[in-house]
């Protein structure tokens, strides 16, 4: 494929940022060589402030780095490629793509299956003194996911790798929030089992020093009450679980946070209309056991080789799930990122579903219904739960 320029490693970049896949980039094989400058590297750090792009000009003696806000990082870039470079590598975990750009100043791009499967963990690696800091939290050991050393116990290791996960997207999600309310934020988890991600919420928001009323919602009582008793004794007064279910729970006028985390099959459709009807500002979820779609699809004639293996047409009714959960935030003015929770090996529940409230901006309407119109017809869909809730079936 031969293109424009600019537009197309400017547009990917900025696809992976928000969509959180972006692994790296590296910069090679330079037009005119600026004395030693060999190429130019890039990936996504997590600092303080925020989320930011390290760029990394590698001389063959030394190495400048700089960390950039996101949109300057990706302009750079693209800027640097058009000017200086003929050849772009950008990994990401939807894809990897090569950009080279010929004398002419045509770009072709090739696609390949990406090389990293899981989004990038942005802190340093596994020895990250806060993955090993939250693994000695104590309310961790108390819900038995570590031991006193703060290694996971048999069977959990996980459940581990899920809390420290979620605590860093959490964190960087807070972060990147620079409109929160000058008031208790209120923040629930639907879904809430055993309570080990609610604990991990109410926690990640306490070291950021937020106040915050934590709720964590879920069908069975038992396990309510003992998570209510080990908030209890752990000192954590701003969490409390309720029993019962999401659609009839007795939620505040207004939601900050919206949390569903595994919730089975349409328990995220509730959790997310949820979410939506309150205002979340933000919603995290992690959809699992996608039963709903699976018995009314389709298959268009093009898919048929899909529709021959269970575990493929399994696999296409939840990609196909949670994309149009996906689309339907972006119609209700969220900015909507679907990646990698968790490494595959890990869990297989391993998809996060993330929005973001939109404060302007957005594609417009009619394309994102055209959209979910057309996925809706070509695989003869009746019935999803989220669409059904926020009256957007398609007819
Ligand atoms: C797979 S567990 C996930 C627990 C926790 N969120 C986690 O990720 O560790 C799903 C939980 O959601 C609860 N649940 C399912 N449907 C629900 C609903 N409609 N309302 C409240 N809780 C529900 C189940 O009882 C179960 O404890």
């Amino acid at each position: 494929m031969v293109v424009n320029p600019v537009c197309p490693l400017l547009n990917a970049l900025r696809k992976a940022w928000d969509a959180s896949t972006f692994v790296k980039l590296t910069l090679s094989s330079p037009e005119e060589l600026e004395p030693g400058l060999r190429n130019i590297k890039a990936r996504p750090v997590a600092l303080k402030d925020g989320r930011r792009i390290c760029l990394t000009q590698c001389f063959a003696t030394r190495e400048i780095t700089l960390n950039l806000l996101p949109e300057d990082g990706i302009r750079t870039l693209a800027d640097s490629f058009a000017h200086s470079w003929t050849r772009a590598n950008l990994f990401t975990t939807a894809g990897d793509f090569q950009f080279r750009r010929e004398s002419s100043g045509k770009v072709s791009v090739r696609a390949a299956r990406p090389a990293f499967t899981a989004a990038p963990a942005l802190e340093h690696d596994r020895r990250n003194p806060l993955r090993k800091a939250l693994a000695d939290e104590p309310f961790l050991q108390r819900l038995g996911v570590t031991t006193l050393q703060g290694a996971p116990r048999p069977g959990m290791s996980g459940k581990l790798r899920q809390v420290q996960r979620f605590v860093e997207i959490l964190g960087h999600l807070l972060a990147d929030w620079t409109t929160k309310p000058q008031r208790t934020l209120r923040i629930a988890d639907m879904g809430a089992g055993k309570g080990y991600l609610t604990f991990a919420l109410a926690h990640a928001l306490r070291l950021r020093g937020l106040d915050a009323e934590v709720t964590g919602v879920e069908a069975r009582p038992e396990l309510v009450q003992e998570a209510n008793r080990a908030a209890e004794e752990l000192g954590f007064a701003q969490l409390r679980f309720v029993a019962g279910t999401i659609g009839a729970w007795d939620a505040p006028a207004e939601l900050d946070v919206l949390v569903a985390l595994h919730a089975c099959n349409t328990a995220t459709d509730d959790a997310l209309f949820l979410g939506l009807e309150k205002g979340a500002e933000l919603l995290l979820t992690s959809p699992c056991c996608h039963q709903e779609l699976r018995p009314q699809l389709h298959f268009p004639p093009a898919l048929a080789a899909v529709s021959g293996h269970g575990i493929l047409a399994e696999r296409q009714a939840e990609i196909l799930t949670d994309a149009l959960r996906a689309h339907l935030l972006e119609l209700r003015g969220y900015s909507a990122r679907v990646f990698e929770f968790v490494e595959p090996e890990h869990s297989g529940k391993n998809l996060m579903l993330a929005g973001v409230r939109r404060t302007a901006g957005g594609r417009p309407k009619e394309a994102i219904r055209e959209e979910i119109r057309s996925l809706w017809a070509a695989f003869g869909l009746k019935s999803q739960q989220l669409a059904k809730l926020l009256g957007e079936v398609p007819v």
